[in-house]
C-alpha cells in the first residue's frame, strides 16, 4: 500500500527581495510503500533535513505536491497541517526534543493527552510501548536524570504512541555512542518488523544506513541513485561506501 506519494517538489529558500535565492530542492518525486525503511543520505548541505521537514510537513515545498491519504497536504491549512502531522507522522530527532520539566511518562503521552484521546487508551498504548522498548523503570524520571540512550527510547515512543502512518529520524543516531546507536537501529528495526511502520531515515552514517532497506542518495537537491538492500548485509554496506565516496558525503 502506498503510504505517501512525492510528485516534483521544489524548494526555493530566501525568495525574499534582500537575500538571494536558493534551491535547495529540485524537481524530487518518490513513492513510499507502508512498512518501507528507507535511508535518505548525501552530503552536508544537499537537501536531506529539508526534505524531511517538507515530507513532517514542518516545511512547505515552493512547488509540488505530498499526497498522503488521496490529499495533498502541501494545499493544507495550519489547522489541517497539525491535524495531519499529530495523527499521521512521528518525529524522531538528533536532540530527541524531551521536554526537560516533565517526566519521560509526561513526554510520551503529551501528543495523546493533546489529542483528547481517553486516560485509558493512553495507559494502554503506553505499556505496551514501554515494555517492548525496555524503558519501564525510568517513566517516572526527568530526562536529565536517564542516559542518552533511555532519552532517545522514550523520544521513539513518543513518535510511536500516536501510531503514525509515517516515522521520520533526522540523523537519530548522531548523538549516541556506538552501543545507544545500536540499539537504536535495532529498535527501528524492530518497529519497522513488528508494527510494519514506515520509516525514513536522514544519516551520514554507512553503519546505520546498512540497516534500512533501501538507501536514496540526494546530491544537490535531487534524487541521485537509490540502493536496494540485498540478502548481504556487507555487501550492502560497501555498495553504499561506494555511492558515498562519490558524493563526498564522509567529510564530516
Ligand atoms: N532556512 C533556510 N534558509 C536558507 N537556506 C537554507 C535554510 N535551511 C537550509 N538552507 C540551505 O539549503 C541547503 C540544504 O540544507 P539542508 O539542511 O536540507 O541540508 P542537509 O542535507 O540536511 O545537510 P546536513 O547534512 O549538514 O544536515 C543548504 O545549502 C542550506 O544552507
Ligand atoms: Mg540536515
Amino acid at each position: 500500500m502506498q503510504i505517501l506519494k512525492v510528485e516534483n517538489i521544489s524548494k526555493i529558500y530566501g525568495s525574499s527581495k534582500r537575500d538571494k535565492e536558493y534551491m535547495a530542492l529540485k524537481n524530487i518525486s518518490f513513492e513510499v510503500i507502508q512498512g518501507e525503511f528507507i535511508g535518505v543520505m548525501g552530503a552536508s548541505g544537499s537537501g536531506k533535513t529539508t526534505l524531511l521537514n517538507i515530507l513532517g510537513s514542518i516545511d512547505k515545498p515552493t512547488t509540488g505536491k505530498i499526497i498522503m491519504e488521496g490529499k495533498d497536504i502541501a494545499k493544507y491549512s495550519k489547522n489541517q497541517l497539525s491535524t495531519h502531522r499529530m495523527k499521521n507522522i512521528g518525529f524522531i530527532f538528533q536532540d530527541y526534543n524531551l521536554l526537560e520539566t516533565m517526566t519521560l511518562k509526561e513526554n510520551i503521552i503529551l501528543p495523546l493527552a493533546l489529542h483528547g484521546t481517553k486516560i485509558n487508551d493512553i495507559e494502554n498504548r503506553l505499556s505496551v510501548l514501554v515494555k517492548d522498548l525496555g524503558i519501564l523503570n525510568v517513566l517516572d524520571k526527568y530526562p536529565y536524570e536517564v542516559s542518552g540512550g533511555e532519552q532517545q527510547r522514550a523520544a521513539a515512543c513518543r513518535a510511536l504512541i500516536t501510531q503514525p502512518k509515517i516515522i521520520l529520524a533526522d540523523e537519530p543516531t548522531g548523538n549516541l555512542d556506538s552501543k545507544s546507536g545500536k540499539d537504536l537501529l535495532h529498535l527501528l528495526t524492530y518497529i519497522n518488523d513488528e508494527y510494519n511502520a514506515t520509516i525514513l531515515m536522514v544519516t551520514h552514517d554507512v553503519f546505520a544506513a546498512s540497516y534500512c532497506k533501501k538507501i536514496m542518495f540526494i546530491r544537490d537537491g535531487e534524487i541521485y541513485n537509490e540502493l536496494h538492500a540485498g540478502n548481504d548485509k556487507k555487501q550492502f554496506f560497501d555498495s553504499i561506501i561506494d555511492v558515498m565516496s562519490v558524493l563526498g558525503g564522509e567529510e564530516r
